[in-house]
């Protein structure tokens, strides 16, 4: 096994050499802009990584985890049009720096490339890859559906919270290990429990995106802290704020996630504040603890050795300690 380091390392030496950019050249600036901009890379390392746990070989993944990391760009670049968000990666997003149009079918192409690199594996591998592939991004598409529904209702509860958060980030990251453990062959049992391990990793990662997404460091969170909190996100904060509060908090906070002021500034102190006082920031903080150790209880059914379970267990530590 390499470090994780190291998979990003080899990972992004690859990247480099990949260039999407051709004519014209407002289709693929945009692709390739997004796809240089930085990130964790969490994605297509986890893809890496899982295949050298199942005792395959982490360089028959790289296209699976290019697959995998054009897709998340791909979904970044629609989800900040969506958002009306204008930082990513602490740059100007897409449709900031070119418009709406270009993210739209920029986004569109990179979803095809994604596509094209499954191409890579041998008809079986294939067919396992594109099923759990197709079905992780319209569930995708769901969860984004329910973010957006779910901004103007006032009666999201906390399950359906779960379920779009489950939809929209935490199945890519099972997917992304699944598909790892599909290219080293690993049992069908054991693709199951590696599915599930990144999908609650993948939870308690949204969760803390919820948190950093009010309480990040703007210096280095890379995205627009507050974005949540201006588009009326039916955050798990916002969710257990209006559960704790009482009297005039409650109204406070209700009226103020069904208004869009035009600076947001005042709007966006008093929720912090709000999150704090009603113990929510404390709540999501113990979410985010929970789901990471319904996570790695999975661990313990994996007929993997230890050292490999304490590999997955160190990325998720490092993951939930993370400010960008
Ligand atoms: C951002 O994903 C979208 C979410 C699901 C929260 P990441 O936080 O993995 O973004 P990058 O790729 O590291 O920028
Ligand atoms: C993003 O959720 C999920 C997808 C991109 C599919 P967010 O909207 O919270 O992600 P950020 O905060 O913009 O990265
Ligand atoms: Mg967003
Ligand atoms: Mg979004
Ligand atoms: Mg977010």
């Amino acid at each position: 096994m390499l470090s994780i380091q190291e998979y990003q390392d080899y990972f992004l030496s690859h990247l480099k050499t990949y260039a999407v950019a051709q004519e014209p050249k407002h289709l693929y600036e945009p692709a390739e802009y997004i796809l240089n901009l930085g990130g964790k890379r969490l994605r297509p390392v986890l893809t890496l990584m899982t295949t050298d746990i199942f005792n395959g070989h982490y360089k028959e993944a790289l296209q699976a985890a290019m697959c995998v990391e054009v897709f998340h760009n791909f979904t970044l670049v629609h989800d900040d049009i969506m958002d009306a968000a204008p930082l990513r990666r602490g740059q100007e997003t897409v449709h900031e720096k070119w418009d709406v149009n270009t993210g739209i079918l920029s986004g569109d192409a990179m979803l095809i490339i994604a596509y094209r690199f499954l191409e890579n594996y041998s008809a079986e591998t294939f067919k396992s890859l594109f099923s759990i592939f197709n079905k992780t991004a319209l569930e995708v598409c769901e969860g984004q559906q329910y973010d957006v529904d779910f901004e103007t209702r006032n009666d999201v509860t906390i399950p359906e919270y779960l379920k779009m958060i489950e939809y929209k980030t935490a199945v890519l990251v099972g997917c992304a290990m699944k598909m790892g453990a599909i290219i080293a062959g690993a049992s069908v049992n054991d693709q199951v429990r590696i599915y599930e391990f990144g999908k609650n990793l993948g939870i308690a990662f949204q969760l803390q995106d919820d948190y950093l997404d009010a309480f990040g460091d703007p210096e280095t969170f890379g995205k627009q802290v507050g974005g949540d909190i201006i588009e009326n996100k039916k955050t798990f904060l916002y969710l257990k704020a209006l559960e704790y509060s009482k009297g005039s908090d409650r109204e406070n906070l209700k009226t103020l996630f069904s208004s869009n002021p035009e600076d947001p500034s005042e709007k966006i102190k008093t929720v912090k504040q709000l999150f704090k006082t009603s113990g929510a920031a404390e709540e999501t903080k113990k979410a985010i603890e929970d789901y990471s150790k319904k996570a790695y209880a999975v661990l313990n059914d994996l007929d993997i050795s230890d050292a490999h379970k304490s590999v997955l267990k160190d990325f998720g530590d490092k993951l939930m300690n993370r400010t960008v």
